[in-house]
Order: C-alpha cells, then sequence, then structure tokens
C-alpha cells in the first residue's frame, strides 16, 4: 500500500516497499546535488536526474511545459484536483501497465506542490537499466532485423492492451542488454478505446525516426501491421 503525505500545499504519495527510507528531500534538486544523490541527467524538454537512493537507481522528473503554454509558464499547470495532476495521472497510469506486465518503469513516489490556482509536479520511478535508447541504438548503427521485430512485438503488446502513448519517439524507448524494449514517459498517455490513436503514436514515432540520419526506413514494415 502506498503511503501519503500532505502538509499545506504539498501532497506527496510514494510506495514504501521500493523507497524503504523515503524522504520528501528526494524531490529538492539543491539537497539531492549537495548529498551527491544524482548521478547523471538527461536534458530533454526539461531535465530528468538519475538519482541513487540506498544503492539503487532511479529517475526524479520535474513536470515542464511544452509549445505554447511553455512560453508563458515554464512548469505550471492550471490545478484542478490532485486526481487531474500530471504526476498523478502518469504514476496511477504506469502502475496499471506495470502490473499488465508492460515494460515501463515501476512508478516510485510524486509530488504535487500547489499554489493558489498552480502546481508543479515530480515523478520519481525505478530505472530500467539500458544500453540506451532507439536513436541511440540507430545513430550507432546497433539496430539490426532482429532488434527490429522485437521493437515490432513490443508494440503489439502495447497495442493489445490499449494504450496510447502521447509522444512516442526514438528517445521514449529504452532497450536493454538483453533487447528487451521499455517504453518510458507516459505523461499525458491513457487507455485508448479507438484503435486509429495507436496508428497516431505509430506515425508520431515514424516522424521521430525519419529525422535520424541512419534510419532506413525499417519502421515501414512494422507500421504496416498496425
Ligand atoms: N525509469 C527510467 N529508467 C531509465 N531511463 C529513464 C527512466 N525515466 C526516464 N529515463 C530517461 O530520461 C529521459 C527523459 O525522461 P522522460 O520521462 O522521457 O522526460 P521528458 O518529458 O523530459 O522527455 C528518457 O528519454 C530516458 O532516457
Ligand atoms: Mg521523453
Amino acid at each position: 500500500m502506498d503511503e501519503i503525505i500532505k502538509n499545506k500545499n504539498i501532497f506527496i504519495q510514494y510506495s514504501p516497499s521500493i523507497l524503504k527510507n523515503f524522504s520528501s528531500k528526494l524531490f529538492n534538486i539543491d539537497y539531492i546535488s549537495k548529498e551527491g544523490l544524482i548521478k547523471s541527467e538527461v536534458t530533454g524538454r526539461g531535465k530528468t536526474f538519475e538519482i541513487e537512493i540506498n544503492g539503487e537507481r532511479f529517475f526524479l522528473k520535474h513536470y515542464i511545459r511544452g509549445g505554447f503554454a511553455a512560453k508563458i509558464t515554464y512548469d505550471k499547470y492550471y490545478f484542478d484536483s490532485i486526481a487531474a495532476t500530471r504526476s498523478v495521472k502518469e504514476y496511477n497510469f504506469l502502475n496499471s501497465l506495470f502490473k499488465k506486465g508492460l515494460p515501463v518503469p515501476r512508478p516510485a513516489a510524486l509530488q504535487v506542490v500547489t499554489n493558489k490556482f498552480t502546481y508543479t509536479a515530480d515523478l520519481i520511478t525505478c530505472k530500467i537499466s539500458n544500453e540506451g535508447t532507439l536513436y541511440d541504438f540507430i545513430v550507432n548503427e546497433k539496430m539490426d532485423s532482429n532488434l527490429w521485430s522485437s521493437l515490432g512485438d513490443t508494440l503489439e503488446k502495447f497495442c493489445n492492451e490499449k494504450v496510447y502513448h502521447s509522444d512516442l519517439n526514438a528517445k521514449n524507448i529504452l532497450i536493454d542488454r538483453e533487447n528487451n524494449f521499455y517504453l518510458v514517459d507516459f505523461d499525458n498517455s491513457y487507455f485508448f478505446y479507438k484503435r486509429e490513436l495507436f496508428k497516431k503514436s505509430i506515425r508520431r514515432l515514424e516522424k521521430s525516426l525519419s529525422k535520424i540520419d541512419n534510419y532506413k526506413k525499417e519502421i515501414k514494415d512494422i507500421i504496416k501491421e498496425f
């Protein structure tokens, strides 16, 4: 069972079985930086930190706005209810996907900080040990026909479970040592009722792949299947 901490304008939910000595300070970048807990950082839209807690690795993501809204506010979202916040939705969605046995990171903790009409949000997930993203594999010419078909099988699993990924791209797909594929970054994603939505995520993936130099159209065959 998850634990919940409510303190004035802060809402935290975490899994005590995953994070044994949980501290809300884990969401504080100054603190984790001073304590030497940051092991690496990935710069995408915002910054995602790989952190070490009691010898285990996690990823800490601060939700950043994209598109037009980003010009007005960097990380603040309009607050409606705790249940409707980005971190709560992604945390719950990842939990359902993980319980279905889909290859996704296990969620460990989330935070929502409200301020009048707005909030900021953070999420901590368990690290998926990996050898790189699909993007890295294509750039380094490490993709072969087995890997492409393994990616196809993985996508099919998500399609069968009616998972719509709102930002399927080559950097949100990870590959491990045993050539297993994982999907990450389920912000704004949900279970679809129309299969057409899955095609939409595949088209998004194809668009991201077409921008990579070494990409040789292998994905076309996979796409035909959806
Ligand atoms: N649980 C995880 N395990 C391993 N790598 C992760 C994990 N979560 C995020 N990452 C890495 O960090 C990157 C950025 O995280 P992501 O959730 O995609 O945030 P953003 O919204 O910035 O794209 C991912 O593309 C992936 O390389
Ligand atoms: Mg991402």
